[in-house]
């Protein structure tokens, strides 16, 4: 069984991201990194933990990480972080306080033990910006060619941003960190909204939720639901909301579920650019071998099928 480490800036699909994570029986959940951007830090630790004890998961760790990008010294919640994902991350829904804190070892530091323990059994998970996974290759740059297999949610190689036209929200937080992160670490897989964006999850899916009629399916319903409002609202889609981050961490675990093209990519941080937080392929690297891929194609009924059967097992 492989191991698995999500860095989640938790934030309702980083919550579906852990349930699902939660629900796999092919991997075991070793811990989760906490990082900025849909939220707070502090509030990402907290709705982790309270995720966690909500699904009956208080075994697994939680860790605090980066509390905002290496060159700047604050992080401030984008507006529309909030009408995405609601004040607190999860969609303004309330949960019961876990009864857990979060631990005293560092994320980052986590990340490199866990790293040296099991290498190539270790599948990592970024589904917030990249400045967890860039400060633990920078402490020990072993970090990156140790760890089995690095799968993160963001860019957009192939289809606009969602931040700017050419800037994704997670690498928006952090291109520099990120860029960083595309030029050093092995074995790296971008699923970014290429794909993510042709996985929608409907109030079909959240009405079987709520029939199941536990606290966990009620609660989990009522926070999709607020995403699925907000992307209707918002313009983005009338019928559904995407299913960013638990596809991550499904191709973490089943590649297949993607087609990708090989490409070694940089991430374009020159603010006069015009095109800064751009996910790009290589022009310097074309020819040479690389283990980077980018997710093109995906197979959505596939994957909304397992993603709902896992959350009617978990819930
Ligand atoms: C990504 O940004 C965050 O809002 C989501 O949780 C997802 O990881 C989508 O651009
Ligand atoms: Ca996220």
């Amino acid at each position: 069984q492989k191991k698995m480490i999500l860095d989640l800036d938790t934030g309702i699909d980083d919550a579906l991201a852990l349930a699902y994570a939660v629900a796999d029986p092919n991997v075991d959940l070793i811990g989760i990194i906490s990082s900025y951007g849909n939220t707070l830090i502090e509030t990402a630790a907290q709705n982790s933990l309270n995720l966690l004890h909500l699904l009956g998961a208080d075994d697994v760790p939680a860790f605090i990480g980066e509390s905002h990008s290496s060159t700047t010294d604050h992080f401030d919640v984008m507006p529309i972080s909030q009408l995405i994902h609601g004040k607190n991350g999860i969609g303004d829904v309330v949960l019961e306080t876990s009864p857990r804190h979060v631990e005293t070892q560092s994320g980052v530091d986590f990340l490199i033990t866990s790293a040296h323990q099991f290498s190539d059994d270790l599948i990592f998970i970024p589904t917030g910006p990249l400045t967890n996974l860039a400060t633990a290759i920078k402490k020990d740059p072993a970090v990156a060619t140790l760890i089995g297999n690095t799968t993160l949610m963001g860019g957009a190689l192939t289809v606009p941003g969602n931040v700017t036209p050419f800037t994704e929200a997670n690498i928006h937080q952090d291109p520099e960190d990120a860029d960083y992160v595309f030029t050093h670490q092995k074995n790296l897989t971008m699923v970014g909204l290429d794909v993510t964006l042709r996985t929608l999850l409907t109030k079909q899916e959240t009405t079987a939720w709520r029939d199941l009629g536990t606290k966990a399916a009620n609660k989990f319903a009522e926070l999709m639901d607020f995403y699925i409002d907000a992307y209707a609202n918002l313009g983005i889609d009338k019928k559904g909301a995407a299913l960013h981050d638990p596809l991550a961490v499904a191709v973490g675990i089943d590649p297949t579920y993607v087609t990708t093209l090989p490409l070694s990519m940089r991430v374009t941080y020159d603010k006069k650019s015009g095109d800064y937080g751009r996910t790009i392929g290589d022009k310097d690297k074309l020819l040479e071998p690389t283990s980077s891929k980018a997710a093109i194609l995906v197979d959505t009924d596939r994957f909304v099928t397992d993603f709902q059967t896992l959350m009617l097992s978990v819930l």
